[in-house]
């Protein structure tokens, strides 16, 4: 086994440091990243042992503006790019209320609109089927803050389909790929704020409703979009806590989007990598040490590709001095981080658990 803090720890790839611990280390690609960024491929190639589309899969991206009419060229080459590689493929995501063709919106029967959900999920999931470690089915379904009795997001799916929207697309979702692990994927579920409470009890207020109602659910996604400086509170216990009541209702747990952003720390290059490094030791110590959690994906893995340092995708959290943000585990050269290593020693402190 390999010790802490070693050199040996800083020159293993990530993803053999995650596999000894049982874990699967993973980042997100793009088609477009395969085909032109060879030498960022070749990292991904040592570092990771899963791969997500960041966007080739949604919905919205693939969709030529008609329903059915999706063109699957860049969702197939991130597949091929795994099984080729022998690398673990994670699905994202069948339905996500922000990138939902325009057109379901002028559906406006309940018969028009579930038609069209079960078979885009027919498709995109039959079109994978066995190739897929888990899909993100229902990606973001909660929002307390929309005032639901059961703080269900009302964007998009729920006001035609009901609640019920997700017991359809999990049990459609199982049928068309018995094999994939079906995720409830969400965001805002870590710190130590009422916020984050509150969509911590609904989260598993939901997870139970499904699970009595007999719908397949395998896996809670933790997406941990983090900040190191000037963000809410964290608290390891209440991390803890919540992870434990997860698995104490028989599900998995994979932390799926995990990245730290810098947009509150000072310019100075090794002091921000310190505190981004740090953000990433006490959110993963906290988080590996429960047994249930299976996965560690990172939001990207080089500052170079990363939605944060992209001002289109990232206004809130983009730095006013205009510096560049440094949110992963290698940096735009490709070079390993601070972060790199924390991440590399968490896995090394991990306790050991099942592969699942
Ligand atoms: O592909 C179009 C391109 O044709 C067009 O020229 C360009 C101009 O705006 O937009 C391109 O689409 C962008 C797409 O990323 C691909 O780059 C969209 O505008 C942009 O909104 C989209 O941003 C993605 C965002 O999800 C919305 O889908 C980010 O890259 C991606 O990192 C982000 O990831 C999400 C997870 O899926 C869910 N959880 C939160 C996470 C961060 O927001």
């Amino acid at each position: 086994m390999t010790p802490p803090g070693s050199r040996a720890a800083q020159a293993m790839p990530l993803r053999k440091l995650a596999a000894e611990k049982g874990l699967v280390y993973g980042t997100t690609i793009s088609a477009a990243q395969i085909s032109t960024d060879h030498e960022f491929v070749d990292l991904v190639l040592q570092q990771v042992g899963l791969v997500v589309a960041e966007n080739d899969m949604k919905w919205q991206d693939m969709n030529r503006g008609r329903p059915g009419k999706d063109d699957y060229g860049a969702a197939d080459t991130v597949a091929a790019f795994g099984i080729e590689n022998d690398l673990a493929l994670r699905g994202h995501n069948l339905l996500w209320y922000y990138r939902t063709p325009t057109w379901f919106f002028d559906l406006a029967t309940r018969r028009d609109q579930e038609r069209a959900v079960v078979e885009h999920i027919q498709r995109l999931a039959g079109r994978y089927r066995g190739m897929v470690h888990s899909w993100d089915v229902v990606n973001e379904p909660i929002e307390p803050k929309d005032g639901r009795p059961d703080g269900l997001r009302t964007a998009v799916f729920v006001e035609t389909l009901g609640p019920e929207y997700l017991d359809l697309a999990y049990r459609v979702a199982r049928e068309t790929d018995p094999t994939a692990r079906l995720v409830v994927n969400e965001y805002d579920v870590e710190l130590d704020t009422p916020d984050h409470e509150a969509r911590r009890t609904t989260l598993l207020n939901l997870l139970e409703r499904m699970r009595r109602s007999g719908t397949p659910v395998d896996v809670v996604g933790i997406q941990a979009h983090l900040c190191c400086a000037g963000g809410p509170p964290f608290s390891a216990s209440r991390l803890r806590r919540f992870l434990a009541d997860v698995a104490g209702l028989g599900l998995t747990i994979q932390i799926t989007e995990l990245d730290v952003t810098d947009e509150n720390a000072p310019a100075d290059l090794a002091e921000r990598d310190q505190l981004v490094a740090d953000t990433y030791s006490r959110f993963l110590d906290a988080a590996l040490d429960e047994a249930a959690v299976k996965m560690v994906v990172t939001w990207g893995l080089s500052d170079r590709h990363s939605w944060i340092a992209r001002r289109e995708t990232n206004e809130s959290k983009w730095r006013s001095d205009g510096v560049p943000s440094r949110p992963l585990p290698f940096d735009a050269d490709l070079k390993a981080k601070l972060a790199c290593e924390a991440i590399a020693n968490a896995f090394v402190h991990a306790p050991q658990r099942v592969a699942g």
